[in-house]
């Protein structure tokens, strides 16, 4: 029987020369095939991999998935039992802090949390200067950057209170821009925080407050939205979070950093894709057209939006969650109809093999905008909620990129295929 060992062995056909590269943890050192050269002078060999779709630049304690399985953990603990037991400010500490909070760091975080919700009244200015139908995540992805400018003091970066400090706020105004954002887009008076109320009965307040004294959330669409924001707490290395351990490398303050993750986010492969999905649904508008249109989506006309991702290829369990909250929302709110139009396109493209052989599933965006639209969200704010629901898993990342002795600034490699040199010709001789 040959001898095994953790090492892969490299022979460069261009040389003849063989190399021993170490496995760690499944995976070679991008680094380690520098030494593979054609020439001395030779720059050495590098890994081309667009999109990072086989390339790990981090290890990481904080989000385990196994997409192949449908698993997904927050610092191990599955995302199935943190959305029944816990809640979005206890996970918030989970993934900052790497294990569940005790009663009283509960207590203390949560106090923390609840007294830096107030914005400074100068943003509030700031917001009121966007065009009336500014897009709310346009919006936020800008009052995020601008509260960099409140705290200046964010740049100390080794200071451990300090970088606490910046994740508390971030946490805790996020909910307020992200509703103020909605409030300016349809003209209403902002609703300020209320810390009597949870995060997330402060949130519905903050969005649906009108002329009560105070607003009391519905005790199931509070524990709905609280839920919600549990499944997209984090995702391990997806396009946000890369955009906000990037932004970091450069040793940028959070708020700038969590600026670029937002705007990351709005895309419509990211977290745009609820809103698109709820559009989609709209415009195929009845369950007998569910079938042409999932045959308009294998010949290639458009993407079924909410089914695919580059790591599941198992449903989404998240998406198992979001549809059985469903049924507790409709509950409060009524039917949503478009839900007989998911639940048909899911049944359908789960049985044709256009879809089984490519392993696409409905992902967390499928049926998550179903249920914010039923609860009275406009689609606009469906990546809003999203971002809100994230910045504790950014900020993780964020955090634990800092304190990785490993990590520098971000600085990918390129391989130029562009012109060799050329002289500059005057305009006239073109
Ligand atoms: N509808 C129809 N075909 C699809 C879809 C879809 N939603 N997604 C992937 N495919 C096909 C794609 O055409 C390709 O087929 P072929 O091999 O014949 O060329 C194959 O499946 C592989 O697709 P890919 O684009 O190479 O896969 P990817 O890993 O680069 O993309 C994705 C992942 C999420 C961007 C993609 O599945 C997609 O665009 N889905 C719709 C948008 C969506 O729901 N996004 C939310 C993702 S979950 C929340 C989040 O993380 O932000």
């Amino acid at each position: 029987m040959s001898e095994t060992s953790d090492t892969l062995t490299v022979t460069d056909n261009r040389t003849g020369e063989t190399y021993e590269l170490a496995v760690e943890d499944g995976a070679i050192r991008a680094m380690d095939l520098r030494q593979i050269k054609v020439t001395d002078d030779d720059f050495g060999l590098l890994a081309y991999d667009p999109a990072f779709k086989n390339t790990a630049n981090v290890r990481s304690e904080v989000t385990y998935i196994d997409g192949d399985a449908g698993i997904l953990r927050y610092r191990g603990y599955p995302i199935e039992q943190l959305a029944e037991n816990s809640n979005f400010l206890e996970v918030a500490y989970l993934l900052i802090h790497g294990e569940l909070p005790t009663a009283d760091e509960y207590d203390h975080w949560t106090y923390e949390i609840t007294h830096h919700t107030f914005i400074h009244e100068n943003l509030k200015q700031f917001m009121d200067g966007f065009h009336h139908d500014a897009h709310p995540m346009g919006m936020l992805v800008s009052t995020v950057g601008a509260l960099s400018t409140f705290y200046p003091e964010a740049k100390g970066l080794d200071d451990p209170e300090t970088r606490h400090m910046q994740i508390v706020r971030l946490i805790a105004k996020f909910p307020t821009l992200a509703a103020f954002a909605y409030r300016h887009s349809i003209g209403m008076r902002y609703a300020y925080p209320d810390n009597d109320l949870s995060f997330a009965g402060n949130f519905l307040n903050m969005m649906w407050k009108t002329t009560e004294l105070k607003y009391e959330p519905d005790p199931i669409l509070e524990k709905a939205m609280d839920r919600l924001l549990i499944l997209h707490a984090d995702h391990e290395q997806n396009c946000s979070t890369t955009t906000m351990r990037t932004i970091g490398s450069s040793d940028a303050d959070p708020y700038s950093a969590a600026a670029g993750a937002t705007s990351a986010l709005y895309g419509p492969k990211h977290g745009g894709a609820n809103e698109a999905v709820l559009r989609m649904l709209e415009e195929i508008g009845s369950v007998d057209q569910v079938a042409d249109a999932v045959k308009a989506a294998k010949n290639g006309e458009f993407r079924l939006m909410g089914f695919g991702h580059r790591v599941y290829k198992n449903y989404d369990p998240r998406a198992k969650v979001i549809r059985e909250l469903a049924h507790d929302v409709f509950e409060v709110t009524g039917k949503n109809p478009l839900i007989d139009i998911a639940v048909e396109l899911e049944k359908i493209a789960l049985e044709d093999d256009y879809f089984v052989d490519r392993k696409l599933y409905p992902n967390v965006d499928f049926y998550s905008g179903i249920i914010y639209q039923a609860m009275g969200f406009p689609t606009s704010m469906f990546p809003v909620l999203f971002a809100m629901g994230r910045i504790p898993g950014w900020l993780a990342h964020w955090q634990e990129n800092l304190l990785d002795p490993e990590q520098a600034i971000v600085r990918p490699r390129q391989l130029f295929v562009g012109a060799d040199e050329r002289d500059y010709v005057p305009t006239a001789q073109r």
